[in-house]
């Protein structure tokens, strides 16, 4: 591992006055111990409902969004990417995803908002997806969402969770969007209210899953960074673009986390089994 991301993980870790566990399963260990400290007031409230927010069609369907999609197979393979996902994450007790990749343009944001979109029509899954591409937060142009406050409000102190937080056509599905771009995104990442944030969301987590779109692997310390504070990878890799150097040079970031799967986007081959 480079010195550099070395550093940003042990400073995540020295930010939140922990130590840095030694292996992936005391990572968990721990991040399951604060899950269940946190839970409890929420396993006796229900799921909340936020402010409503309306989306874009138009916009939706130039982003390959799903509901604006017609492609029969796309709907499909993104039905299938949901079943897969939920089964891997019930079996390890997982509840949040960061998706990333390994570079940019590859599919991360649309398999993102699409994977939440397909989570949240099932009827037991309750879902939030934050747009964590501090460089290049992209979610709510995707989704043609107009919204007041956002996640940049939040961490900037100027508004809560509740605030921000805004439900899609269906209550299951919460948006954390963000319109303002962070220079200096693995400070923001590694911040204390970037803690409470992740912590505000724990509590209300037995019953969502929490989605985070993030840039990608190597271009930034961003996903390692920000690493302790999330469960599983989804890694979207787009044909043609990540190359197998590019995959090698992730190796060492990747044994730092769980890999909950590889989605294969734009394959050539337009059947729903390559998606995954
Ligand atoms: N399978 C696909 N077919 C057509 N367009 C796609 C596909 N996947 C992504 N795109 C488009 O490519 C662009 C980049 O995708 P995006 O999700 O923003 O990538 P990333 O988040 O990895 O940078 C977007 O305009 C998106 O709509
Ligand atoms: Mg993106």
């Amino acid at each position: 591992m480079s010195t550099t991301m070395d550093e940003a993980l042990r400073r995540g870790y020295a930010e939140r006055g922990t130590e840095r566990p030694n292996s992936i399963e005391s990572m968990n260990l721990q991040r399951q111990r604060m899950r269940r400290a946190a839970a409890q007031p929420a396993e006796l409230q229900q799921a909340r409902r936020f402010r409503s927010a309306s989306v874009d069609a138009r916009a939706m369907e130039r982003q390959c969004i799903l509901p604006a999609v017609s492609d029969v197979s796309a709907l499909r393979a993104f039905k299938i990417l949901r079943t897969r996902v939920l089964r891997r994450m019930d079996m390890h007790k997982w509840n949040s995803i960061a998706v990333s990749g390994m570079s940019q343009g590859e599919g991360k944001t649309m398999t993102a908002i699409n994977l939440a979109l397909a989570l949240s029509q099932d009827v037991n899954t309750w879902v939030f997806l934050v747009d964590l591409d501090l460089q290049r937060p992209q979610i709510a142009n995707y989704l043609g969402m107009s919204f007041e406050k956002g996640l940049s409000d939040y961490l900037l102190g100027k508004a809560e969770l509740d605030e921000i937080v805004y439900n899609l056509q269906s209550e299951r599905l919460g948006v954390i969007p963000n319109a303002r771009a962070f220079q200096h995104s693995s400070e923001f990442l590694n911040s204390p209210r970037m803690g409470e944030f992740t912590a505000a969301l724990e509590r209300e987590m037995p019953r969502r899953i929490v989605i985070f779109d993030m840039p990608p692997l190597l271009a930034s310390d961003d996903v390692l960074a920000f690493a302790p504070q999330f469960d599983s990878l989804l890694l979207v890799v787009s044909e043609g673009k990540s190359g197998r150097a590019m995959l090698r040079g992730a190796k060492e970031v990747l044994s730092e986390m769980n890999l909950l799967g590889v989605a294969l986007n734009r394959s050539k081959e337009r059947n729903e089994s390559a998606y995954y």
